[in-house]
């Protein structure tokens, strides 16, 4: 099955948001990636609902958003409220993720839970079925443009197992450093959807780049 992308604005052209959306709209990607930070659970602030607002409006694809935040459940719903298709929330933020998850889905989004590079698949065993999708990090939460880390292929291949051995179909999506050569990889390893901000952005022809990540 070709690979679903998920372009991240977090390396987008701030001063020209609109026409890198459209950038997106027009091109194969499948999401639009939102990389929501609060300063507190990662070291960086990045954006937050006005701008997923202002994107709803003339988004065409379904807009992913990665909460880096602390107590997230109480921005579940402005998030939904804003625009949001999939939630996904950091395990390593929530006190009850079963309630976390149970409500993302409470108000119609796709629910998701993301790893950082140091948690374990196995704390998902109990939970993996009610989940839409899980984010591996392959980079450590708070910037775009880090250093792929390589211990994630370990993590994709035990979580594709995980879920195969459930009768879910959640989706496995993975978030920094991808591009041609880990993307393929990922793939490899029972990877769904890729995350790129930098290798999408930074690149003169984005369309493309997206177009290449679809057909690794
Ligand atoms: C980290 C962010 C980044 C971003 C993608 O907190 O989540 O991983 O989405 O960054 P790139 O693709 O530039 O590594
Ligand atoms: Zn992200």
């Amino acid at each position: 099955m070709r690979a679903l992308v998920a372009p991240s604005i977090l390396s987008a052209d701030f001063n020209n948001l609109g026409e890198d959306i459209e950038m997106i709209n027009q091109s194969e990607a499948d999401y639009i990636h939102f990389d929501v930070m609060d300063g507190v659970f990662v070291p960086n602030i990045s954006f937050g609902i006005p701008v997923i607002e202002h994107v709803k409006k003339i988004a065409k694809k379904p807009l992913d958003v990665h909460l880096m935040i602390v107590d997230p459940d109480k921005f579940i719903e402005p998030f939904v409220e804003a625009g949001a298709s999939i939630i996904t929330v950091h395990y390593e933020a929530c006190r009850h993720l079963h309630r976390t998850v149970q409500l993302i889905k409470s108000f119609g989004a796709k629910a998701s839970v993301c790893l950082n590079p140091h948690t374990p698949v196995a704390v998902l065993e109990d939970i993996i079925g009610d989940l839409d999708m899980v984010l591996l990090m392959s980079v450590n939460p708070g910037f775009g443009g880090q250093e792929f880390i390589e211990n994630t292929y370990r993590k994709v291949a035990q979580l594709r197992e995980l879920i195969d051995s459930t009768d879910t179909d959640c989706k496995i999506e993975i978030d920094g450093g991808v591009n041609y050569e880990t993307g393929k990889k990922l793939l490899d390893k029972g990877a769904d959807v890729l995350v790129a901000g930098s290798f999408v952005f930074s690149a003169g022809n984005p369309k493309e780049i997206i177009s290449g990540l679809k057909s690794l």
